[in-house]
């Protein structure tokens, strides 16, 4: 039942032209099919030392390996939960989109966040969202290809990705510190058993979603997912 909404979800979103803007987070899933192509910080205790980059106004370093779908607020405020984020965290959200779950990192845990993406777009929807939630000390925004990046000061890691840029991402998941945190909304890592997955709803039509959890050292295995955790 589930995959037949999240099919028809995304194939409204496709009739809706939608591929390259932002969606509407009550109607739109990413699915794994989903992959064309979308075609100041202030001196504080708890600030991030890097400075905001200058000018975020350039063109994609290259095509996104998948579409903007901003994941819905409830299951954002899962995410952490379930990472049991606090204060002394750094959180990286790998793809951060519009920057709503380093936004709401920072403003409600007080966590330094990091939100990457490689579209100008986002980051500059992002900075805004920064911006307009006075958090400008505690999250910095980069324009980065997430593949690039040494994750290993992380502490809390977000995805809203596909299952086999998760797996992509396993070496640099395994430099992260032994107790580090990885959430990913609706995607699993195939070949890393997760601590869990806890299903959650959102919107007036109850969309089902799926949170998985992992910790570091990651568990690598060859079993199968779970029914109905499957990617
Ligand atoms: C499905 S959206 C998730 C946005 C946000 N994390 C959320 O959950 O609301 C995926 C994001 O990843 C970005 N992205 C895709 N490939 C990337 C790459 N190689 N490096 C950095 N960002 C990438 C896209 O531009 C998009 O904004």
């Amino acid at each position: 039942m589930r995959k037949v909404t999240t099919a028809l979800l995304a194939l409204a979103f496709v009739l809706a032209g939608c591929t390259d803007r932002k969606a509407d987070s009550k109607s739109a899933h990413l699915k794994p099919e989903e992959n064309a192509a979308p075609t100041a910080n202030q001196a504080a205790p708890n600030s991030i030392e890097l400075q905001q980059p200058a000018d975020n106004n350039v063109a994609p370093a290259r095509t996104p390996d998948v579409v903007f779908v901003p994941t819905p607020q409830e299951v954002v405020d899962k995410m952490l939960e379930i990472a049991q984020v606090k204060k002394d965290d750094l959180l990286y959200d790998l793809g951060c989109g519009d920057g709503r779950i380093v936004v709401t990192a920072a403003g409600r845990y007080g966590c330094r966040a990091v939100g990457y993406d490689i579209d100008p777009r986002r980051i500059k929807e992002s900075l805004l969202n920064v911006k307009e939630n006075n958090v400008g000390h505690l999250v910095r925004i980069e324009q980065k290809d997430i593949f690039t990046l040494d994750l290993s000061e992380a502490s809390v890691i977000t995805l809203y990705l596909l299952p086999r840029l998760n797996v992509r991402l396993i070496p640099q998941l395994e430099k992260l510190k032994p107790g580090s945190r990885i959430v990913s909304h609706d995607f699993n890592m195939k070949g890393v058993k997760p601590d869990k997955v806890v299903r959650v709803t959102s919107g007036d039509n109850e969309e089902s979603h799926r949170i998985y959890f992992w910790t570091t050292p990651l568990k690598r295995t060859t079993e199968k997912p779970a029914p109905g955790e499957e990617d």
